[in-house]
């Protein structure tokens, strides 16, 4: 079984992150973490808990608590998934801070050169914000904005979130049926 990280962060946009792990609590070990900002933005759009994120293979932890296994190099996993994905935490990661457990499990897995996905949801971007990106490319990650495509035709809120979380999905190298490959 692939074991997964997901972070939630404290940018609009958690229903990406949600729609994420309920693609992925079915077919991996997931792990999530969720900042105290993402915990708020949790309740605000969607009226949910942090609890919600439980499961057979789920395990929940706190931002607060690094001494976990998952902050270790040697506990092997697949892939990270940081969505949404705040600019004060990528700013945070592109410095190397480690203050919190999603930053050091990002830094882990740039260090070990694994997967770790980036989804910001920020508009405009300023220049601090495009450094710290490049930042994060440059360093092994990968930079999946939260921007959906519009061609599918099928235009509904629901539609839209998979069509990204189905991009996120792909990246990990899991599986999805959410979105099938263009065929023109
Ligand atoms: C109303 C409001 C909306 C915000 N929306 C975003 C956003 O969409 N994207 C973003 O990157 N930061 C956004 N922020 C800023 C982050 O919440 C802030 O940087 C926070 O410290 C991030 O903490 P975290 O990275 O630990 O989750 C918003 C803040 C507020 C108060």
């Amino acid at each position: 079984m692939k074991r997964f990280v997901i972070a939630i962060t404290g940018a609009s946009g958690v229903c990406f992150g949600k729609r994420l792990f309920d693609c992925l609590k079915s077919q991996s070990e997931v792990h999530v973490i969720i900042s105290e900002r993402g915990a708020e933005l949790l309740n605000i759009e969607l009226g949910l808990q942090p609890s919600y994120f439980k499961g057979e293979h789920v395990t929940l932890h706190k931002s607060t608590k690094i001494n976990t296994s998952i902050a270790s190099g040697s506990v092997r996993v697949d892939g990270m998934a940081i969505v949404p994905a705040s600019m004060g935490t990528v700013g945070r990661i592109a410095a190397g801070v480690s203050a919190n457990l999603i930053e050091r499990v990002a830094d882990v897995m740039l260090k070990e050169k694994r997967k770790l996905i980036v989804v910001p949801r920020e508009a405009p971007l300023s220049t601090i914000h495009l450094k710290n990106l490049l930042s994060l490319d440059e360093a092994g990650a990968m930079i999946l904005p939260a921007s959906p495509g519009f061609y599918q035709g099928q235009n509904s809120v629901e539609s839209l979130v998979d069509f990204v979380v189905a991009r996120i999905i792909d990246q990990l190298g899991a599986e999805q049926d959410l979105m099938p490959p263009y065929e023109a």
